[in-house]
């Protein structure tokens, strides 16, 4: 019989991302190549055990992304994801072949409402699908994990059943993961204590938690299961994810690191840089970081009450339970003015994590001297916006080259906005409801389309009048939701840019759809 007592003091977990394909799936976070390569890289320099680069079947532009991520990862395990036939087998284990430690990851529904509706198949034939589709991947690579989709609603007998069969096939890891949210922590730690007892094979694979947060559950989710025994968290930075997320990884990294005296594990994360992935995860997907998100939430360290205040001066630990340095943030300091030169600029961006080539390093350097003609007090924020803003709008095809708005309570406020589409030069003027309306009703005469505005929403990045306006603007058509992101000391630019960003990826999915429609510029 297993137990669930850890085999040494401090056992270690290993750390499944799936940020790039789960954290992707959630509508709106659509990540180009280029940015999905920028997140593996701060993952794998990290200390992320296994990064789960995308689902190769679903698009060539996801094998490309899978293919490309597998080349580049130095350390982690490289997997896809791949259902039970054999073609998506067949074209997960052909994406991953090119990673130094490659995985396929299999999965299939076992619970009754999922066989019955979803499947339409009987037990015994999702049982024959979870050996056969095992079996292609493990002739494929030697590194196999399996999930019973819905696990978490699956009749123990069947889900044994399963995993015992999955295992003799080959599995090397099994998944239970809880995929509509719906466990709840004691629930889920009992579910891997009772598999790891019933199934004869059960030391044989690691056992692996996955956990959605719909009910707000899915980080408790993931400890108690590994306080039932599983030794493999599947986690995506900031929680993005299929509806409510995916359990945040920052949360479950440092939960086990600063209560280890009551879950006594370990992870390979490195915890300061926890903050510098979730700010470019945001950049890349255009989700804000909610202010008052643990760990890396813009509030999570901020003490504004009096009582509080007053505490942390006596002493820090009064209200201070981990320290902003052990996840990455820096006090925000006064770092560079306009007379700042290349080499400082260079240390200052490499003390911030950026490593970038001499053409990017130059560019940004071009950029700050701008920024600190318009902005008295550079702050770090500052130089992160300014590099992580250039990261998003590398592939755009539409940019902002001017804009002049009339504002005020004379109205009608008016925009004449110039725009380089895939370098041609348009420009109109455009009145509306308020200088926002304006610009982004100049946006669509030169660009037509009938996509809805989901959501504007602006943020300052530093403290100060002057401060860079960070604009998040979502965007839905077509069924789907494009997102974007801008930043700029001067709120209209970058909701200008927002606009446009989240455009890009509109006119970019209808380009790849249907290619004889002609370029931007044409339209
Ligand atoms: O939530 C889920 O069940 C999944 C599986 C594909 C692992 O994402
Ligand atoms: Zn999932």
């Amino acid at each position: 019989m297993t137990t669930t007592t850890p085999t040494s003091a401090k056992d270690r977990v290993v750390i499944f991302d799936t940020t790039l394909r789960d954290g992707e799936q959630c509508p709106g976070a659509t990540m180009t190549l280029e940015e999905k390569l920028q997140v593996a890289d701060v993952l794998d320099e990290m200390g992320v055990d296994i990064i789960e680069a995308g689902f190769p079947i679903a698009s060539i532009g996801d094998f490309e992304a899978v293919v490309a991520v597998a080349q580049r990862v130095k350390n982690a395990v490289v997997t896809g994801l791949a259902r039970a036939g054999m073609n998506d087998i067949d074209r997960a284990g052909e994406a991953v072949r090119h990673a130094r430690r490659p995985r396929i990851h299999t999965f299939l529904s076992t619970s009754p409402v999922h066989m019955k509706h979803k499947l339409q198949k009987s037990p015994d034939e999702v049982l024959a699908m979870v050996v056969a589709s095992v079996t292609r991947a493990r002739n494929l690579v030697d590194d196999v994990e399996w999930s019973a989709e819905d696990g978490t609603r699956t009749e123990h007998d069947f889900l044994c059943r399963c995993v015992e069969a999955a295992i003799k096939a080959g599995a090397t890891t099994i998944n239970i993961p809880d995929t509509v949210g719906y466990t709840a922590p004691h629930e889920y730690k009992a579910l891997f204590e009772m598999v790891r007892a019933r199934v004869p094979n059960a030391d044989k694979a690691v056992f692996s938690v996955h956990c959605h947060n719909d009910l707000g559950m899915a980080v408790a989710n993931s400890i108690a299961g590994v306080e039932g025994g599983a030794r493999q968290i599947e986690c995506t930075i900031n929680g993005i994810g299929e509806r409510a997320g995916n359990a945040a990884l920052e949360e479950i990294v440092m939960a086990i690191k600063t209560r280890n005296d009551i879950f006594p594990y370990e992870t390979g994360i490195d915890t300061k840089m926890l903050t510098r992935a979730s700010k470019l995860v945001s950049t890349v997907t255009s989700f804000p970081v909610q202010y008052n998100k643990a760990i890396v939430g813009r509030n999570a360290f901020a003490h504004e009450s009096g009582i509080h205040q007053d505490g942390m001066l006596k002493n820090t630990q009064t209200y201070e339970i981990m320290t902003p340095d052990s996840v990455g943030v820096k006090s925000t300091s006064l770092v560079m003015g306009k007379h700042s030169g290349r080499n400082a600029f260079k240390d200052k961006l490499k003390h911030l994590g950026y490593q970038l080539s001499d053409n990017q390093l130059e560019d940004a350097f071009v950029r700050f001297k701008e920024l600190a003609d318009r902005k008295k007090v550079i702050y770090d924020e500052d130089i992160e916006a300014l590099v992580d803003e250039k990261i998003a709008h590398s592939q755009d095809r539409m940019k902002v080259m001017s804009l002049l708005v009339v504002a005020g309570t004379m109205g009608p406020q008016a925009a004449t906005l110039t725009l380089d589409l895939d370098g041609v030069h348009k420009t109109v003027q455009a009145s509306g409801n308020g200088p926002v309306d304006a610009v982004f009703n100049a946006i669509k005469a030169i660009v037509p389309h009938e996509a809805v505005l989901e959501l504007y929403q602006v943020h300052a990045v530093t403290q100060g009048t002057d401060a860079q306006a960070e604009v998040s603007v979502r965007l839905q058509a077509d069924g789907n939701t494009f997102t974007g992101k801008g930043a700029d000391p001067d709120t209209l630019v970058s909701s200008a840019k927002a606009y446009l960003s989240a455009l890009n990826k509109l006119i970019a999915k209808r380009e790849r759809l249907h290619p004889q429609h002609g370029t931007v510029a044409a339209e």
